[in-house]
């Protein structure tokens, strides 16, 4: 992981600390091909706002005219190499799927596994993701969001970087419509409990599993840091919530 503190990783356009530090290894061949390749038909082009992964305020977008079809849609966020959406994505073409990530190379990867696959029903927005919850999606557009093992930032020096924080939940609940869903998972203890702690405290969602966390979402195929949080000996804790109906 690059340096967090080092002044270039400051965010110069925004007020608040961001959950990522954009990552500038080259891409593979392989991955700068399907950018050129690919990008048009994967990648969602947005507006920006001043920052290069924002969005600029008022430039939502119209998911059915996206995908020509209107349709339940699932947004997963941080979606690293691709490999959970894809799978998902081919496995119910029914359902239309947006993967929001800051890291081209591995959108770039998603768009190579999407097209071997033959996958359609997928598209890639290259952004922050709390801006694309509140910006480009229109409000209660969406059926599901996903997030999982998001950077955990375990240092308490960088603690305030965790997108699961006070003032998520307000965001994803604008995004959900009522009865959506909200789905994490995580290998790490602390960041599990603040995950908890910060959903209980949003009137927006009530949990939808009893005792003490979710049972693992069926849904979600093991990804290299699930693996890798199981190989260290570390419990993975999914939750679940869902978005309790908007009050007139
Ligand atoms: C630890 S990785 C997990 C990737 C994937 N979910 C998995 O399980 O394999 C977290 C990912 O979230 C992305 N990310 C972090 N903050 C983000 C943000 N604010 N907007 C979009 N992507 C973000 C990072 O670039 C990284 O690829």
């Amino acid at each position: 992981m690059p340096d967090p503190d080092a002044p270039e990783a400051a965010p110069r356009f925004r007020d608040k600390p961001v959950s990522f530090v954009r990552r500038s290894g080259r891409m593979s061949d392989a991955q700068e091909r399907a950018w050129d390749e690919l990008s048009g038909t994967y990648l969602l082009e947005v507006d920006r706002d001043a920052a290069a992964t924002s969005i600029r305020p008022g430039s939502t977008i119209d998911p059915a005219a996206e995908f020509g079809r209107a349709a339940r849609l699932v947004v997963e966020i941080g979606s690293g190499q691709g490999h959970a959406i894809v799978h998902a994505a081919a496995a119910d073409p029914a359902t239309d799927f947006i993967a929001v990530e800051v890291f081209r190379a591995g959108l770039a990867r998603t768009m190579l596994d999407a097209d071997r696959e033959g996958v359609r029903n997928l598209r890639l927005v290259e952004a922050n993701a709390p801006e694309v919850l509140e910006h480009l999606l229109p409000e209660a557009s969406v059926d599901e969001v996903w997030i999982f093992f998001p950077d955990p930032w375990h240092k308490t020096k960088h603690n305030k970087r965790r997108l699961i924080a006070d003032g998520f939940p307000a965001l994803a609940a604008r995004a959900l419509r009522d009865g959506g869903v909200l789905r994490l998972a995580t290998d790490w203890e602390d960041y599990a409990l603040q995950m908890r702690e910060v959903l209980a405290g949003a009137d927006e969602f009530e949990a939808a599993f009893d005792g003490e966390w979710a049972a693992r979402f069926e849904g979600r195929i093991m990804t290299a840091f699930e693996r890798k949080g199981i190989a260290k000996g570390r419990d993975i804790r999914d939750l679940t919530y869902r978005r309790r109906p908007r009050t007139p």
